[in-house]
């Protein structure tokens, strides 16, 4: 169904259903549940690909599962999915397509946006950023004094820096080790400054990636690089800008490539256009990674790894595309995300992978779950009346179990989380490490263990606790958590969790009757930076800055002796 004229989400017959067999279940107990149907584990799980999905810790039963499935049929989740994999505009607020599925289509596939099939320019740009790569990686693409290059700097932020910087520490493994890879978004000086510190311009490679070319960080701390390059070179390869270069010519045509749709900004920036790698406006900046934004990460691991992170990109697509309700996993993740966050009100889902390569993963996640679906109007830009997209945070496992997990535990709050483990430790590691791999898994599982199934008084009391302390260490338990296993962490099975989180992203977003791709939210925080700027440097007068705003501009240049 197109969302247009839809009926508003909560006059649905199939939510208001939803919600009395929420109060019919009452408060529903794991322990309850697994007594009930001792077959569970093995019937909630799904396979997708190389990944093993256990969802049989959910407060749920097979009605549950039906009213959900009957929930997205009546909001229409197929139809719109099947609009975006045709390439409509289902970005509605920007009039944009939302074809990322494109990215990662075989070169055979025919997909329009705009009447022209879009993949040929796809696979053209995959196979330039391949050559690019592999030239780099080899040593015969060298800098400005003929030297090779070590070190890549990627300078983007959002969409153009977590993809990149989460799938180079996931695919650490795979990468190129005498390449120096490091990645830079903020516009703290301070970024900057520590990842070029030891670094040799002679031999640095700075990769601006911006979808816009216009974001301030990105462009300020390019301009910065740029500044570091030239002067660093100067002695060298005399390139000073005195020495007549203005914006340094061929020396940043050795040192600099763009990412990005905007030619003219690229241009107007300095770097020659035959050194950018395009991308189109109906990539989403958090969908955009597999995109010429990956080329960092080609860089370090090389364009087939890069092809076969796609390719599991691709599987999960058609997947999503083709599964039957009952095994899709991206849509029952996405409807149990809205049978938490709605129906129980649950504010936030934890994503806690065990596994230290994924340090980056909830930050990522972060990104395209939170812009996504931060939105609190629905498609037709009515006030929503239900709860949309939750607050995603969490760190690698173990880590995490030292910290917050307490509160997962036994604080107040109902958090989803999601469990992310492999089978098998990379295959670089050395044989005594590999041992402490069983340790990792084994705290994977004792946390869904105990998160699920808590400790009950009486069995704390059986340990012999003095009967003061049996409150505090009873475990509740009742915490829903989803398990993904997969073998190994490699490029398609990262390719294939990527795409396993955008299409339940997706899914909520349908359901929701938001606009999961459109990010107005991130413009006026932009908009004010930018009038507060001369009131912090000159002091100049800024119209309109509230009483509490303006105090802080006047203490701030107090502080720093202005
Ligand atoms: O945060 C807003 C945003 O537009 C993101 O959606 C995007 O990923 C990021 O800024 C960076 O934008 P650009 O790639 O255009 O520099």
């Amino acid at each position: 169904m197109n969302a247009e004229g839809r009926s508003r989400l909560d006059q649905m017959p199939e939510w208001t259903a939803l919600g009395a067999h929420r109060a019919q279940l009452g408060e529903p107990q794991l322990r309850d549940l697994f007594a009930q149907e001792p077959e569970r584990a093995g019937r909630y799980t799904l396979r997708v690909g190389d990944l093993h999905i256990d969802y049989s810790k959910h407060l749920i039963t097979e009605e549950t599962l039906l009213l959900l499935r009957e929930l997205a049929a009546a909001t229409g989740v197929t139809g719109l999915r099947d609009a975006m994999f045709r390439g409509e505009k289902i970005n509605v607020t920007e009039g944009r397509s939302v074809l990322h599925t494109a990215l990662r289509a075989p070169g055979s596939a025919v997909i329009e946006a705009d009447g022209q099939n879009v993949v040929p320019a796809v696979h053209a740009v995959l196979t330039k950023m391949a050559t690019f790569a592999d030239r780099v990686r080899s040593g015969d693409w060298t800098g400005h004094t003929g030297r090779c290059i070590k070190a890549v700097v990627n300078i983007g932020i959002g969409g153009s820096d977590l993809g990149p910087a989460m799938a180079y520490e996931a695919l650490r493994a795979y990468t190129h080790r005498d390449l120096e890879f490091r990645f830079v978004s903020n516009v703290d000086g301070a970024d900057l400054h520590e990842a070029l510190r030891d670094l040799d311009p002679a031999e640095t490679l700075f990769v601006i990636a911006s979808k816009t070319f216009t974001t301030i960080e990105t462009i300020t701390n390019a301009t910065a690089a740029r500044a570091w390059l030239l002067d660093g070179l100067g002695a060298e390869g005399g390139t000073s800008r005195s020495s007549g270069a203005e914006s340094g010519g061929e020396a940043v045509a050795k040192h600099f490539v763009a990412l990005s749709t905007n030619a003219e900004k690229v241009a107007a920036f300095g770097i020659d256009t035959v050194n950018m790698f395009e991308f189109w406006d109906w990539v989403g900046g958090r969908y955009s990674y597999d995109s010429a934004i990956g080329l960092s990460l080609m860089i370090a691991i090389g364009p087939e790894h890069f092809r076969e992170m796609l390719a599991g990109f691709h599987l999960v697509d058609e997947h999503f595309r083709t599964a039957p309700a009952e095994e899709n996993a991206p849509l029952l993740l996405g409807l149990l995300g809205i049978w938490y966050g709605n129906f129980f009100d649950a504010q936030s889902h934890a994503v806690l992978p065990y596994s230290h390569y994924l340090s980056k993963f909830t930050a990522y996640l972060q990104q395209l779950d939170m812009e996504s679906n931060g939105k609190s109007v629905d498609r037709e830009g009515r006030p929503v009346r239900w709860q949309t997209g939750p607050v995603v945070w969490g760190t690698p496992g173990t880590n995490g179990q030292h910290a917050y997990y307490q509160l997962l535990h036994q604080g107040t709050k109902m958090i989803p989380a999601d469990l992310i483990g492999f089978a098998r430790p990379v295959d670089d590691l050395e044989p005594r490490l590999v041992a402490q791999h069983d340790l990792l898994m084994a705290n994977l599982f004792a946390q869904g263990q105990a998160l699920a199934f808590g400790k009950t008084p009486d069995e704390v009391r059986a340990e012999g606790v003095a009967e003061e302390l049996v409150p505090h260490r009873t475990f509740r338990g009742n915490h829903p958590t989803t398990t993904i296993l997969a073998t190994e962490l490699s490029p398609s099975v990262l390719g294939q969790l990527i795409a396993l989180y955008e299409h339940k992203v997706f899914v909520q977003g349908a359901v929701w009757n938001i606009d999961s791709f459109d990010q107005w939210g991130v413009e006026l925080g932009k908009v004010l930076a930018r009038r507060v700027e001369p009131a912090l440097t000159d002091g100049a007068e800024v119209p309109g800055l509230d009483a509490s705003t303006a105090a802080l501009v006047t203490k701030y240049r107090e502080l720093r002796g202005r």
